[in-house]
């Protein structure tokens, strides 16, 4: 059953002020996408060709110029409720401890929002399970800055995910992270999402990244961004660092990167 769906999307950037320095650029060309609900889908392509963009349109922070955004058969037509969102850089508020920091979006969404007061205990509570679930029992009293690049955007996951979206968003959450920090979080990303099971979009620029933590892949090419390739992962779960070690893994890494490649040359 289809959820998100992309249908020839064509997203052109300084379309209405053409006139402007630097013109148009056409970032996404007939991208055509079907996501399923709670699916866990990756998408991996060269720097600048669209990644990003993709996952605006979806979350309805830009409109296509052509073809159509929808989600769960509706059109998509203003900024989303049901997302959360989490970039390479945790954007924790510096003067909020992590547990209000966790506990920000329901501040601003709805029925959170009008609830706040008397649901005050019950959502502390859910904010020390989802941190207990990413490893951060008992830091909910620290501040941003006491916690490693890791440790926050542990928090930063929990953020995006504590008004129970039915998508979640994650525009490179790792990248800024070393490898030892960036292995441990797909394992706490896999566990987060075996446990919620909503529908997760990971835009990834590493192919590993993408095959441990997706059931499927696709790949796009240079700008304008199009779809080129879309492959399953079989790999069963829960996967582990062991798993990136098997044949069958280093294969599809193997084929995902020879896609890339050619998607750079046309
Ligand atoms: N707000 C914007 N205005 C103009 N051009 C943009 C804007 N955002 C992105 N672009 C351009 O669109 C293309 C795709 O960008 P993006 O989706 O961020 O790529 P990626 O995330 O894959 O690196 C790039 O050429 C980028 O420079
Ligand atoms: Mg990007």
């Amino acid at each position: 059953m289809t959820f998100i769906q992309l249908t020839n999307v064509d997203l052109v950037y300084g379309s209405a002020g053409a006139k402007e320095v630097g013109g148009e650029t056409l970032a996404v060309s007939s991208a055509n996408l079907n996501i399923a609900l709670g699916e866990f889908l990756a998408i991996v392509g060269p720097s600048g060709c669209g990644k990003s963009t993709l996952l605006k349109l979806i979350a309805g922070l830009v409109r296509p110029n052509r073809g159509s955004v929808t989600v769960d058969g509706l059109e998509v037509t203003h900024p989303l409720k049901t997302v959360g969102m989490a970039f390479q850089n945790a954007t924790l508020l510096p003067w909020r401890n992590i547990r209000d920091n966790v506990m920000l979006p329901l501040e601003i969404v709805e029925p959170y929002r009008s609830r706040q007061k008397q649901d005050r205990e019950a959502n502390r509570d859910r904010a020390e399970t989802l941190l207990g679930k990413v490893g951060l029992s008992g830091f909910a009293d620290r501040m941003p800055w006491q916690l490693s690049g890791g440790m926050q955007q542990r928090a930063q996951l929990c953020r995006a995910l504590i008004h129970e979206p039915s998508i979640l968003l994650l525009d490179e959450p790792f990248a800024a992270l070393d490898t030892f920090t960036r292995e441990d979080l797909w394992s706490v990303l896999q566990e987060l999402w075996l446990f919620r099971k909503c529908t997760i979009i990971l835009v990834t620029h590493e192919l590993r990244e993408a095959v441990y933590l997706a059931e499927t892949v696709h790949v796009m090419s240079s700008r304008p961004g199009r779809i080129i390739k879309t492959s399953s992962v079989d790999i069963p779960r829960p996967r582990t660092l062991e798993s990136t070690f098997q044949p069958d893994f280093v294969d599809l890494v193997h084929d995902l990167r020879h896609h890339i490649s050619l998607g750079k040359q046309h």
